[in-house]
């Protein structure tokens, strides 16, 4: 089976590809081979590689910089998968794409299921929303479109809130984090190990002439608050030897701190049925960031990059 991964060097990139199975033909071009900004580009590329499956990983995902750059946000994340969907249309090829949490508004106080509204209250969940309404108008067939919605992505290794916050609470005296939002922090190797069920799933529904479901929500079990993590990364910082002399953490309000960007108070993703669906025994947030960092520090000599 030969897969195409977009966004190869992204955090769950990466983690695509370590889980990948053996018998998998992966294909990851570079952002330069691959850009989704590049619309002809995807196209032709898709064409050309003729893959049974895209996993659309890439994305515009700076949430303060897509209010300012609205134009290159809408392209990555909406015309960007509108192109690989319109290739898939022409071929055999399946699509995975991963979406978020933040297509929601936020204003609900329980868990968000895959068929409410998106009511996206910031650029780039706006831009994410536009993204799934044009490749679900692309490829209405069945089993040929997975939306993947998660959120709180975080990893030992990339730009995420835990390995910024890592760095921040050694460095710093105090560091402040909000208390007042709320979602589930994902770990990319859980995602990716629910990315791999999900397509061997499919493939087995397609021979069966089972519907597969069009969306679906993968989380971490349990829910945090911004500082909830920040204190979990904190107790795993001290654990590990990562930190020495943790600064004091303070719980503060969203409004206390100035962003540009409005971000959902509540984004809590519903993935029950998920869970029983793929067969996936969930863990919790906890453990799962507790499991990636010591996995990872193993490898890497006690060194997070
Ligand atoms: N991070 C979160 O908290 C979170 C939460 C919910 C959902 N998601 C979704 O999960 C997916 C993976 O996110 P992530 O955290 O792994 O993001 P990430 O670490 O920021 O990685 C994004 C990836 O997209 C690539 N990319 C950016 N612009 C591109 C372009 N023009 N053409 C091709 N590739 C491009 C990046 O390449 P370069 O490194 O070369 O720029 C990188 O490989 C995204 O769809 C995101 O929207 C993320």
């Amino acid at each position: 089976m030969k897969i195409l991964l977009i966004g190869s060097s992204g955090q769950l990139g990466r983690e695509i590809i370590k889980s990948s199975p053996k018998n998998i033909d992966l294909i990851y071009p570079s952002k330069i081979n691959f850009d989704l900004s590049n619309t002809s580009q995807c196209y032709k590329y898709i064409l050309d590689t003729l893959p049974d499956w895209v996993i659309n990983s890439g994305a515009y995902t700076n949430v303060e910089k897509a209010e300012k750059e609205k134009e290159i946000a809408y392209e990555i994340n909406a015309k960007g998968p509108q192109s690989i969907a319109k290739a898939l249309s022409k071929t055999d090829g399946k699509l995975i794409h991963i979406s978020t949490d933040y297509v929601f508004n936020g204003e609900q106080n329980t868990p968000y299921k895959v068929n409410k509204k998106t009511s996206p209250i910031n650029y780039y969940g706006f831009s994410k929303a536009t993204g799934e309404e044009l490749i679900q108008k692309l490829l209405p067939e069945n089993n040929k479109l997975c939306i993947i919605r998660t959120s709180w992505l975080m990893s030992p290794y990339g730009n995420n809130f835990a390995t910024k916050i890592m760095k921040l609470l050694q460095d710093r005296d105090e560091v402040k984090v909000v208390y007042d939002q709320i979602s589930s922090p994902t770990s990319t190797k859980s995602l990716a190990n629910a990315i791999w069920k999900a397509i061997e799933l499919n493939n087995l529904f397609s021979l069966t002439k089972k519907n597969f479901p069009k969306t679906i929500h993968f989380s971490n079990s349990g829910i945090a608050s911004w500082y909830d993590v920040a204190e979990a990364i904190g107790e795993i910082g001290i654990k590990k030897g990562l930190i020495k002399d943790m600064a004091t953490l303070l719980p503060i309000e969203s409004s206390e701190y100035q962003t540009v960007a409005l971000r959902p108070k509540y984004s809590v993703l519903d993935s029950s049925q998920t869970n029983n669906f793929l067969n996936i025994r969930n863990i919790h947030w906890r453990k799962a960031l507790l499991e990636d960092f010591e996995n990872f520090l193993n490898l890497h000599n006690h060194k997070i990059n």
